[in-house]
């Protein structure tokens, strides 16, 4: 193959932070063997960039996956930097969607970006696990010079040596420390430092990574009182005086689960979500110790009949202890002890044919495990993705009743109204005989029925997620309709929630609703059932799935239908609504477009 040739572009932004902070950011992209418009590796790319600033939100600030199947596989790799928040790294992915996806390297099969808060990269070639000791800038204190070079220059040395093992051997491949020295005035000066590494990485190549870094910092800045080297592997920073406002993001959903055999799934709070083997269903052993806090806890959830407890070394031995073959994923909650029992408490009360099963759960000091209901034929998305096998209309017509009637359960049939959250196709799975159940409850949320609203943590899936709702932050029963109308049209089309539209020059990604809308428009929405179906379904119900899907992600949140007048729609019991032919609004056109920059204090609903 002959070398791919880089054009590496350095943009330096014009404004300096109040601190006096250059801020810059460096993207490559490769310039020979571009992909083409309408090619499957940009839709592969198109599907990948999709998820992957979301998935690295809610996975702790880092996530790597990949999209297709060669030829056409692509590869990527996307990272929040430490010393930045949530809001800045999300702001960052929008304006890299923007400048570096869909315009400097848009047709480059290859390109890796460093901004200011986050990095990306990807590429049709596996790079994960190898560190890229380029370096793709600096950032420096401008005009902002330590008095005494000589000790500075000492202790950073030691304070940055001294973060590479450290951040080597961390799971999150990352460190952060501060360090006094005494400046030739005498006066005492603390300095912060940090190094991090993608988490790809195996100790000895993240090492590797952050030596070559922190020798840099030393030799290219050595009396700035700020300075930071940015690569594509690692990243270092250390500053006088101010600490650098570090922020581990949280981890706050777990990942699509892989199609996998085995039994019982299971999450941990604050921690992990597994797997479990059959084994873990004998019966428990009598429980030898309990504190008085565990035993509180213990008769608060067994009050309720159903779900029982296990014991951690249960689990331990079921899972291998939990051994990192049989782990589907991660998750957790953010919130304090108090709040998981109540979220357990919700759970295990929950009893719908169309919902996962909570079927038992574990307490070990600071940890809790969820044990669910195995799902042993996967998720929704990995079927109505699967080339190989079509999923028969009538199969996709019984998932869409059983999700909305998982829906209606928790909006309205519920002792308590309960949102979900974060409805997509990869929380959807399907038991042995493909009905749906509705799974992942770790967003769930108990809602005042009063107050209809409830002001949430940034959550959700970018693409599914009431665009409304995205950025203000609250979540009500339209907001889960919204993400029930994205479904639909996914399982009725067949396409994934972002479609890539071409003509012979142009192309585009557009959202699913927009793309059905514009069917609907022309009078044609039968034109966008899924083509693989052959024109094999019942075209009544594809027409309800395909116009309900349409009027559920409505962007005026008002229109939108109650579940239940959804359902009506769906079963033929009641008329189609009637929408209008264009879109009311179409600002979907990037998934990062933000309309209201005031939080909403009403409410989404
Ligand atoms: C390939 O695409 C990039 C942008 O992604 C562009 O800068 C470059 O000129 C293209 N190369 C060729 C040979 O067309
Ligand atoms: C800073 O300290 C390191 C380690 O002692 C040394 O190698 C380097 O030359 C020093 N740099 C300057 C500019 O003094
Ligand atoms: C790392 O950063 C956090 C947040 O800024 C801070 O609370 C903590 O003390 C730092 N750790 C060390 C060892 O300095
Ligand atoms: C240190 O800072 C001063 C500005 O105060 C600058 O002129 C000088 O060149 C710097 N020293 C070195 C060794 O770069």
């Amino acid at each position: 193959m002959a070398p791919r040739r880089f054009l590496v572009l350095v943009l330096a932004v014009v404004s300096l932070l109040a601190g006096g902070i250059a801020l810059v950011a460096g993207q490559a992209c490769s310039t020979t063997g571009n992909f083409t418009s309408g090619s499957q590796y940009q839709v592969n790319l198109l599907n990948l960039i999709g998820d992957l600033p979301q998935s690295t939100m809610d996975n702790g600030g880092f996530a790597e996956s990949t999209a297709g199947s060669a030829p056409d596989k692509v590869f990527g790799l996307a990272m929040c930097y430490a010393d930045r928040d949530a809001t800045q790294c999300r702001d960052c992915f929008r304006d890299m969607y923007r400048d570096v996806v869909q315009s400097k390297c848009r047709f480059s099969r290859e390109a890796k970006a460093c901004y200011d808060a986050c990095f990306l990269r990807y590429s049709d070639l596996s790079f994960s696990g190898v560190a890229d000791l380029g370096i793709s800038h600096y950032v420096w204190g401008v005009n902002s010079y330590v008095s005494d070079m000589e000790s500075m220059n000492a202790s950073r040395w030691s304070l940055m040596t001294g973060l590479v093992p450290e951040a080597a051997s961390s799971p999150l491949r990352f460190a952060n420390d501060s360090k006094e020295y005494t400046d030739s005035q005498g006066s005492t000066q603390v300095m912060y430092g940090l190094a991090q590494c993608t988490r790809d990485l195996s100790a000895s190549e993240c090492t590797r990574c952050l030596n070559k870094f922190v020798a840099e910092l030393s030799s290219s800045r050595p009396n700035n009182t700020y300075g930071t080297v940015k690569g594509y592997s690692c990243y270092v920073a250390y500053r006088v005086g101010i600490d650098l406002g570090i922020t581990i993001l949280p981890v706050t959903a777990p990942p699509p689960a892989p199609v996998h055999p085995p039994v019982v799934f299971i999450i941990c709070t604050g921690i992990l979500v597994w797997f479990l083997l059959r084994r873990c269903r004998k019966k428990p052993r009598q429980i030898e110790h309990d504190t008085t806090d565990e035993k509180a806890l213990q008769d608060e959830f067994e009050k309720q009949a159903g779900p029982r407890r296990f014991r951690y070394g249960e689990l331990e031995v079921a899972t291998n202890f939990f051994s990192e073959d049989k782990k589907l994923g991660e998750g957790g909650f953010e919130s304090g002890r108090k709040e998981y029992i109540s979220e357990v408490k919700i759970i295990s009360q929950l009893r719908h044919r169309n919902l996962v099963q909570l079927i038992g759960w574990c307490h070990d000091g600071s940890k809790l495990l969820l044990v669910y209901q195995l799902m042993p034929t996967g998720s929704l998305d990995a079927h109505i993705h699967d080339q190989n096998n079509i999923m028969s209309w009538q199969l996709r017509y019984e998932i869409v009743l059983g999700i909305g009637s998982a829906l209606l359960y928790l909006h309205q049939d519920s002792e308590q109204c309960i949102l979900h959250r974060d409805i997509k196709p990869s929380n959807i799975m399907l038991d042995a005989s493909f009905v749906a159940k509705l799974g992942d409850f770790g967003l769930a949320r108990l809602i005042d029925r009063d107050r209809q609203s409830y002001t949430t943590a940034q959550a959700g899936t970018m693409w599914y997620m009431d665009p409304e709702c995205m950025f203000s932050g609250t979540a009500s029963t339209s907001s889960d309709v919204y993400s029930f109308g994205v479904v639909l049209l996914e399982i009725a089309c067949g396409r994934r929630s972002i479609v890539v539209v071409s003509n012979t020059e142009e192309y585009a990604s557009i959202h699913l609703v927009d793309w059905v809308w514009e069917h609907y428009g022309r009078g044609r929405i039968l034109d966008a059932a899924d083509v693989r179906l052959n024109g094999d379904f019942d075209a009544k119900e594809m027409e309800s799935v395909l116009v309900t899907g349409l009027w559920c992600a409505h962007p005026e949140r008002n229109l939108r239908p109650s579940i239940r007048q959804a359902i009506n729609v769906l079963r033929l019991d009641a008329a189609l609504p009637k929408l209008p032919k264009k879109m009311p609004v179409s600002n979907y056109l990037s998934p990062f477009s933000k309309r209201g920059s005031e939080p909403s204090t009403q409410g989404c609903h």
